[in-house]
């Protein structure tokens, strides 16, 4: 199992000002936190409440077709293509880059075990999506695209520049056989599409928002389909959800994180919250949780219609890179932050730092290990940290393994759903999102938006 490290937020190493008395403090929240626990738990499986992606590690229906699909279309493709953004890409890329070997799109297919190659187009810069298609030899290329709502701007635009160039190349029949679409189950622009043109699809489970849906077919089927132990991922879910079913705070590592963080920002002014971990293979790891944060707590209004504007602001670090850069500011600048590390126990490979260039002031690298040196980077920095009264928390993995992303991935996701209670918002909506898009639609000329787009163009041209 992870393991969660607390220490360093409390008053007993960071002092009175900027640390909490954790003892006393769960022992003040226990009963509000256990309340939380067994409500979440009991709303799971009511429809609305849209925490149905606290059954998504016992989806074995989903996982069996994912499963079938991907060996159906072994060997049939060079490069898998992701199309989507926001909750519908980033779960993706964090487990893809965290879990298939480094590099994996310069590697040989060979070297891959025949494995595709995975590209994910999350973004609508005209120059780089502009440059992927022309590289990708589109018939050897599936395109998933993934969409809950079917109709966002950046998705939908993607797709329909991409179907064009792969019905010229492979014919109207043939092209479809390079397109899978993971979408809602009945509505949406997409499904309407997939039904016409008679695409496979995989649903976006009810009840799950894009930035709670990694382990769905959202993200299982790009994770299967390059070769990737899906049933690691979903042992690691259910270990996670049952350790985290107890509403004991002391034995429960979500709900710390998720009081900690709440009580950092509430009573110490922390409303920065770092996510850094050490280890390069799980770098988008803070991508998605920043989402995931910063969507979920970011709220006007709590759940009583009062004006709260709350939600603490997540930033992403990468150790020991963000020494070198961002340190500076986290150790000696306003005492803002509370910084979450992620730690690997065992990495995959050791590798030595040969005994070379002794008789110089780096000779006493040689002979030590990479390994070595991130971790005394880590434990240095930790401590450099609480020599400056920061709170720091720390999450450590065995192994950057599928069974442990799950497990992490998933107390993220269970630590975010505690603290939007305890914040008292909706923690599951994004007015915010939904706005911004609308716009687009407007600005774009969809049909239904015309008044929204005249009072935006006098906008535009006013500000
Ligand atoms: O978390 C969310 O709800 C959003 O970030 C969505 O995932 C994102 O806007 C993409 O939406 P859709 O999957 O409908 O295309």
């Amino acid at each position: 199992m992870i393991k969660f490290d607390y220490g360093n937020a409390d008053v007993s190493v960071i002092g009175q000002e900027h640390g909490l008395n954790l003892a006393q403090e769960f022992d003040q929240y226990k009963d509000r936190i256990a309340s939380i626990i067994a409500d979440l738990n009991k709303r799971k499986d009511k429809p609305e409440q849209w925490l149905q992606w606290m059954n998504l590690g016992y989806n074995e229906e989903t996982v069996w077709y994912v499963k079938e699909y991907a060996s159906m279309v072994r060997g049939r493709f060079d490069n898998i293509l992701v199309l989507g953004i926001g909750g519908s890409a980033l779960g993706g890329i964090a487990i893809t880059e965290a879990l298939l070997k480094p590099y994996w799109n310069l590697l040989t297919p060979e070297q891959r075990d025949n494995y595709p190659r995975i590209f994910f187009l999350d973004n609508i810069d005209p120059d780089s999506m502009t440059a992927l298609l022309d590289m990708l030899d589109l018939k050897r290329t599936l395109v998933n695209v993934i969409t809950k709502s079917g109709s966002t701007a950046e998705t939908m635009s993607q797709f329909m520049i991409v179907k064009d160039r792969l019905e010229k190349e492979l014919g109207e029949d043939e092209y479809r056989k390079n397109v899978v679409a993971t979408t809602d189950k009945q509505t949406g622009v997409l499904r309407q599409i997939a039904e016409q043109e008679g695409y496979k699809t995989f649903v976006v489970p009810d009840d799950v928002g894009g930035r709670f849906s990694v382990f769905s077919a959202v993200g299982l089927l790009p994770i299967a389909l390059v070769g990737l132990d899906i049933d690691d991922i979903m042992n690691g879910i259910k270990d996670m959800d049952l350790a985290l079913k107890n509403t004991d705070i002391h034995e429960n590592i979500a709900a710390q994180g998720a009081l900690i963080q709440y009580l950092m920002d509430v009573k110490k002014g922390k409303n920065l919250s770092v996510m850094m971990p050490y280890s390069s293979r799980l770098r988008y790891v803070s991508d998605w949780y920043v989402q995931l944060w910063a969507e979920s707590l970011g709220k006007s209004t709590d759940k009583d219609g009062n004006h709260v504007h709350v939600g603490p602001t997540p930033i992403k670090a990468l150790g020991a890179t963000d020494q070198h850069s961002q340190f500076q500011l986290f150790n000696e600048g306003p005492n803002d932050k509370i910084i979450t590390f992620i730690r690997v126990g065992e990495f995959d490979k050791t590798l030595e730092i040969p005994r070379i260039f002794e008789y110089t002031g780096i000779g006493y690298l040689g002979g030590k290990t990479i390994n070595d040196l991130i971790n005394a980077e880590a434990d240095s920095t930790r401590v450099s940290l609480s020599d400056y009264e920061r709170p720091t928390v720390t999450i450590t993995i065995p192994k950057v393994d599928g069974y442990s992303i799950a497990q992490l991935l998933y107390m993220l996701e269970v630590q975010t759903a505690i603290a939007g209670e305890l914040y008292n918002i909706d923690t599951f909506s994004q007015p915010g999102v939904e706005q911004a898009k609308n716009y687009t639609y407007a600005l774009m000329g969809r049909a239904g938006y015309e008044d929204s787009a005249s009072i935006l163009q006098s906008k535009i041209a006013m500000r």
